[in-house]
This record gives structure tokens, C-alpha cells and sequence, in this order.
């Protein structure tokens, strides 16, 4: 299994801040953003890992991530992680991002995580026994209008996702951590950009639900997409906190 890590984006909610870095270098209480979808990688067992972002940042990222080496691999202890580039050069969407992995990906399945997605699911679990299709995490919120929104029926199923609804007909949010084989790929091909002309990731989700390869897994973990002031000082927080209940728990 490898891990892509998508952090472009021009992150204009969060202007002025973003008007000198991108939006997954500003701090998470104590670490940049994007610590927290490596190091959420790392602990499900992933090693190897490309981060994908444009032209303009992609140094700031070298300088703060490197090749990896501040992270061990959980497989093998004497190695480290090894992460390396992708760049993105357009802002075209998450499947294209996903796409410029592509090579890196090769045979294997892939965890795509967005770089200002923070979750406190354990992932591992549901790395290890991924065996085929696609999986993905959703969690119930209070604006669904903000994300990819599940559709489901009387069982429970995923029948549909719909980006962004304008008006919700479930409060199911899917976050931004999904799980692929490698058919992912044959399925982009001949693939439309929506309205927002991007690739969007939802569109891809639905051709695994329409050949009944999708899962939906509900987290009960707290989750944060810090694309708002709001939700990277909620984040911070929340961050902080665990991190001073484990300090006093050591
Ligand atoms: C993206 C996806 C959306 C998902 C969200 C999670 O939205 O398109 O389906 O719910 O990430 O953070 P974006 O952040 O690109 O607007």
C-alpha cells in the first residue's frame, strides 16, 4: 500500500494567511498541517508516500518533510520513510492529483489523504484488511453543504455522493481519507470536470458505488477540514489538548 498526500489549492478562505505560504504549512498548534496526514499515514504502516502540490510550494514542503527521514518505517525498523513529489500544476482537482501519482502508485492500492484533512480515526485497522474497491470514511455533520454528501438507503448502503449539495438530503459527510485499488485508474479514464472544472474525487467514488465496490466506513473519531479560520483554530485546539493529556499522562 502506498500513501499520496494531496496538498495544493490556493486556500482563499484563509486569506491573508495564505497569501504567503500554503494553507498546509501554517501551524496546527505545534507542527505544520501536513505533519498530521504523514504522520497519520505513517502509524497505519504506510512508507512510502508522495506529496503532491503546485509549483510555487513545493520547496516549502522539501525544507519541512525532506525524504522522510524524521519518520521510521513501522514495517522495517531500521528504514525510514521515504517520501517523495508530485507536482500539480494547475488546480484541477483531487482525481487529478491522484492521477499524477499514478507511476508512484504502480501496481499497488493507494491511501489518498487531503493534506487539511485531520482525523483521529485509527487508520491501520482499516488498511490491513482493505482487500479490493474502494473505501471511504464518513462522519455525520452539522453542514454537510461544505463537502461530499452520502446518499443512502433504508440499509444503510452508499447509493450516491453528491458534492457540495446545496440542499443536503443526508448530514453524512465523506471525508477526505479514501482507500483505492489500483482499478482506480481505469476508472478516471474518460473522465468529465464538473462545474468548479475540477476532477472531482466524488465522481470517481461514484463509479465504485455503481459497480457495488464502494464501503462506506462511519468514523467515531473527531475529524476537522481545516479549509476555514474556524476549523484550523478549532483543529489547534483540539490538538493542543491531546497534546497536553499526553504530556501529563508520560
Ligand atoms: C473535498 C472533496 C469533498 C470532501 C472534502 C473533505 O472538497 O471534494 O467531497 O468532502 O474534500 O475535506 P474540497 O476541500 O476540495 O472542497
Amino acid at each position: 500500500m502506498k500513501g499520496v498526500i494531496l496538498a495544493g489549492g490556493s486556500g482563499t478562505r484563509l486569506h491573508p494567511l495564505t497569501k504567503i505560504t500554503n494553507k498546509h504549512l501554517l501551524p496546527l498548534y505545534n507542527k505544520p498541517v501536513i505533519f498530521h496526514a504523514v504522520e497519520k499515514l505513517v502509524s497505519a504502516g504506510i512508507d512510502k508516500i508522495m506529496l503532491v502540490a503546485s509549483p510555487q510550494y513545493i520547496e516549502d514542503f522539501v525544507s519541512v518533510l525532506g525524504s522522510g527521514s524524521n519518520w521510521k518505517s513501522r514495517n522495517t525498523s531500521d528504514k525510514q520513510v521515504q517520501i517523495v513529489y508530485g507536482i500539480q500544476n494547475e488546480p484541477t482537482g483531487i482525481a487529478d492529483g491522484l492521477w499524477i501519482a499514478k507511476d508512484f502508485i504502480g501496481v499497488d492500492s493507494v491511501v489518498l489523504h487531503l493534506g487539511d484533512n485531520i482525523i483521529f480515526e485509527d487508520l491501520e485497522k482499516h488498511v490491513q484488511n482493505f482487500k479490493s474497491g474502494a473505501k471511504i470514511f464518513v462522519k455525520r455533520v452539522r453542514d454537510p453543504e461544505r463537502f461530499g454528501v452520502a446518499t443512502i438507503d433504508e440499509s444503510g448502503r452508499v447509493i450516491e455522493i453528491i458534492e457540495k449539495p446545496k440542499t443536503p438530503v443526508s448530514d453524512l459527510a465523506v471525508t477526505g481519507i479514501y482507500i483505492y485499488d489500483n482499478s482506480v485508474f481505469d476508472r478516471m479514464i474518460g473522465m468529465p470536470k464538473s462545474e468548479r472544472g475540477e476532477y472531482e474525487i466524488t465522481w470517481v467514488n461514484n463509479q465504485f458505488i455503481d459497480t457495488g465496490d464502494l464501503e462506506a466506513v462511519h468514523i467515531t473519531g473527531d475529524w476537522f477540514d481545516v479549509g476555514t479560520f474556524e476549523s484550523l483554530l478549532t483543529a489547534s485546539l483540539y490538538v493542543k489538548e491531546k497534546h497536553d493529556s499526553e504530556q501529563k499522562g508520560s
